[in-house]
């Protein structure tokens, strides 16, 4: 057996020789300085940019050279990455906790190639839901499916939380150009009652489809807010024999949805072997599809599909997925990072980092490894963002002078859906100006320069100098594409997906299951019984029973 791979099947990555390679590297290379490796490789860009599927990536700008990357790529075949890639797209059950299969690349299998779950091909069931969303869409958007006033609809409202909102949700204010206005679409997510208020406000119920999206068919958020949307509806016009006209629903648990009252013909399938996270998709994509219309859905696939088979069969060092997720393990195993920032320039783009919040720490934000032994090592960052330029005005400041090393992907298209006057120049300036100032940074000697080149006295440079230095040095990956079209946007989250599942195959975590957050569903119910008047539990903490005194005596305090 080898001395890395432990008793149980799961390799314990400290100990491969690539690792304590990386490990004495990285002592090297924090010695260095990127200005450094520019001004010694005029041809840096070429070496460290590849592209695939519509997208570019510019890596050069990250603290690395060849050996670094290939440490790196030789840590992904030591950890095995290549078969784990393999066993994905055959569909083995490589989420273990749950024994399933994580194969949403199915979903998207443009080839004739079958997908197998248990020796049985899924294509056939993925291409009649496929059909399925086809007539569906079709139906409502020319108007043939109507609400109880026999008007067309004009509104979707998708309910659904997690997985089952922030992917699509992403997706359709991605393509809200290719919207063709035949129906606008809201999302309710919250179980806060805002959500669901500020909402219906907006909508009128003779016109409005409900989409209730849960792959469980028991999250609370979903259930509680399809509740209220249900008695919404029935007090303002709708009857329940037009229920059926107006609520759908996406879920792996048809018998759930069916007791809830939802028409079993108005029941679109979800599939265990689909994990939330990566389950826009699937039917749970309908928003997107009934906004869009169902070529744009399927182009979206097309390019997540193009990702897949970048991935699935590009050689290790020009791999997309593979050298993003190898860059973020340089800087969380190797360099101290514990973040990571997306930041997307694009208005469109701007839920881009709270998707893949959930992608990436839902799936990589584990302790222990496949076979439930504790890693010694870190795991999935701290993932967050916002848009660009906004950015730059709020917490790019601690990128560039902040003490804390934050690695981040400038995410930009080449073109923009709006020209309007120089706004995309000036964006696009924008992008490269702030990773050419991460990577470049500015030196005492240049401050000092600067402030007695605008006349400041040698005193005030002196004093002013030290505030002004910007160490540079900090890494970054600007991704490029066209324009941002399905094809581009599915291209672009298939990428996030792969390079996740790339991390946690070699951190050889399950990146599929999502235990963590069952702890509080079960606790949030212990306190819900309390609130809504059951006794307390005599084994709660005292700080949780005194907060729900509070809540409980609140009309009591002023
Ligand atoms: O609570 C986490 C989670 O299970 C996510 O993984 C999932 O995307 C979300 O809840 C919603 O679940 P469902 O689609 O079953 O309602």
């Amino acid at each position: 057996m080898d001395s890395a791979q432990q008793h149980t099947g799961s390799i314990d990555i400290t100990k491969l020789d690539a690792w304590h390679q990386l490990e004495q590297h990285a002592q090297e290379m924090k010695q260095v300085h990127m200005r450094d490796l520019f001004s010694q490789n005029p041809n840096r860009l070429q070496e460290y940019f590849i592209s695939s599927a519509g997208i570019q990536l510019d890596y050069s700008k990250n603290l690395l050279n060849r050996q670094t990357m290939d440490y790196l790529l030789e840590l992904a075949r030591q950890a095995r990455l290549p078969e784990a890639i393999d066993a994905m797209f055959r569909g083995e059950a490589i989420n273990r906790s749950e024994q399933r299969p994580a194969l949403h690349v199915a979903l998207r299998n443009m080839s004739h190639r079958p997908m197998l779950v248990n020796g049985v091909d899924v294509m056939p069931e993925v291409r009649a839901t496929l059909t399925q969303m086809e007539h569906f869409t079709w139906r409502i958007r020319s108007t043939q499916w109507r609400g109880f006033s026999n008007r067309p609809f004009k509104d979707i409202v998708s309910i659904g939380i997690g997985g089952s909102f922030l992917g699509p949700k992403l997706v359709s204010a991605s393509l809200r150009p290719y919207w063709t206005n035949v129906l606008n679409c809201h999302y309710v997510a919250n179980i806060d009652g805002s959500h669901i208020t500020e909402v219906l406000k907006h909508v009128d119920p003779a016109t409005t489809l409900f989409i209730v999206q849960s792959k469980s068919f028991s999250t609370q958020e979903t259930l509680e807010n399809t509740k209220v949307a249900r008695n919404w509806f029935l007090q303002n016009g709708g009857t329940e024999e037009s229920i059926n006209r107006h609520f759908v629903a996406v879920t792996a648990n048809r018998a759930a949805a069916i007791e809830f009252g939802i028409a079993e013909e108005n029941i679109f399938p979800m599939w265990d072997w689909v994990g939330g996270r990566y389950s826009l998709w699937s039917a749970i994509g309908l928003p997107v599809a009934l906004t869009i219309g169902m070529d744009g859905f399927r182009a979206l696939l097309s390019g997540a599909y193009a990702m897949d088979e970048h991935f699935r069969t590009a050689p290790l060092h020009k791999n997309l997925p593979l050298i993003l997720a190898l860059l973020g393990i340089w800087y969380t195993n190797f360099l101290g990072a514990d973040s990571h920032a997306i930041l997307p320039y694009d208005h469109y783009l701007r839920g881009l980092p709270a998707h893949l919040q959930q992608l990436d720490m839902e799936s990589n934000g584990k302790r222990v490894n496949q076979d439930g032994v504790p890693v010694s090592y870190q795991t999935g960052p701290i993932i967050w963002g916002g848009a660009g330029a906004n950015g730059q005005h709020a917490y790019h400041q601690l990128l560039h002078q902040g003490t804390r090393l934050a690695p981040a992907d400038f995410i930009i298209p080449l073109h923009t859906h709006n020209p309007v006057a120089h706004h995309h120049e000036i964006l696009f300036a924008n992008c490269l100006s702030q990773t050419q100032a991460l990577m470049w940074g500015k030196t005492y000697e240049e401050a000092y320069a600067e402030l007695i080149a605008q006349g400041k006295s040698e005193e005030e440079a002196k004093r002013l100098a030290p505030h002004k230095v910007i160490p540079g040095n900090k890494p970054s990956n600007t991704i490029l594409f066209h324009k941002a079209t399905p094809r581009a946007i599915g291209a672009l989250i298939a990428l996030y997906e792969h390079k996740v599942f790339a991390q946690g195959a070699i951190w050889q975590i399950n990146s599929f299951d999502q235990w963590g957050v069952e702890l509080g569903k079960q606790l949030g119910n212990k306190i819900l019984d309390t609130l809504l008047g059951q006794p307390q539990d005599g084994t709660m903490d005292s700080s949780t029973r005194g907060l729900i005194d509070l809540f409980l005596h609140k009309d009591e305090l002023s």
